[in-house]
């Protein structure tokens, strides 16, 4: 019995592990936000999210920054939606293994209604940036909080920039948008 328990988990690490690399290797579009862009991003989300606090990624692969957001601030509900199938498997099973109540949900989030969102994030092909910027100004109510990762809305402007690496200032940029406040800072 232990040794066909045994069995069964070997199984599935491997499986999980084999799944992992072809996604890496035949993925596109799957960066991680890197650690410097999370802590800047919970900083924000911390200081300007109410208690409970509905917050989507769009687009959280495999749940890296949703999962991550969810420790650093428990009291979130913290939503967490990809197409793409491995990536989203890969999500749930850090969920569970984790214990975490991050929710993550295999879908398009186009076709998903945000206008209960406080924060959305989002780190996306620049080309998604129209489609979602035209949604996102339509759905959201006003003071929900938008954070894009280095590709940014072509109309809509940020209220803050934050520039991750000084040195290398093309290599990542934080934009912070607020519907329906122009021009407030969330920071001084
Ligand atoms: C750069 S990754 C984001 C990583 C994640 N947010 C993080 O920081 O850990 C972009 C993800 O967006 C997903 N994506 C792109 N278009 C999408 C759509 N319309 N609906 C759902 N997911 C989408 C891709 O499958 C990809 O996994």
């Amino acid at each position: 019995m232990l040794e066909l328990l045994m069995l069964i988990i070997l199984v599935g690490v491997l499986v999980g592990y084999f799944l992992f690399l072809t996604d890496t290797i035949l993925g596109s579009n799957d960066l991680a936000t890197s650690t410097r862009a999370c802590e800047k991003i919970f900083d924000i989300i911390q200081a300007h999210a109410p208690f409970g606090a509905i917050c989507y990624d769009l687009g959280c692969a495999r749940g890296f920054f949703a999962m991550s957001l969810q420790k650093r601030i428990p009291h979130l509900r913290v939503y967490g939606i990809d197409n793409h199938r491995i990536r989203i498997i890969l999500a749930k099973i850090r969920g569970w293994v984790h214990q975490s109540p991050t929710v993550f949900m295999r879908g398009d989030f186009f076709a998903i209604n945000l206008s209960e969102a406080d924060v959305v994030y989002a780190y996306l092909l620049k080309e998604l940036m129209p489609e979602l910027e035209k949604k996102l100004r339509e759905e959201l109510k006003a003071g929900a909080v938008i954070i894009t990762n280095t590709s940014f809305f072509p109309y809509w402007e940020p209220i803050e920039t934050i520039v991750t690496y000084p040195a290398e200032e093309r290599f990542e940029k934080l934009f912070i948008y607020k519907k329906g406040e122009p021009h407030q800072a969330l920071f001084s």
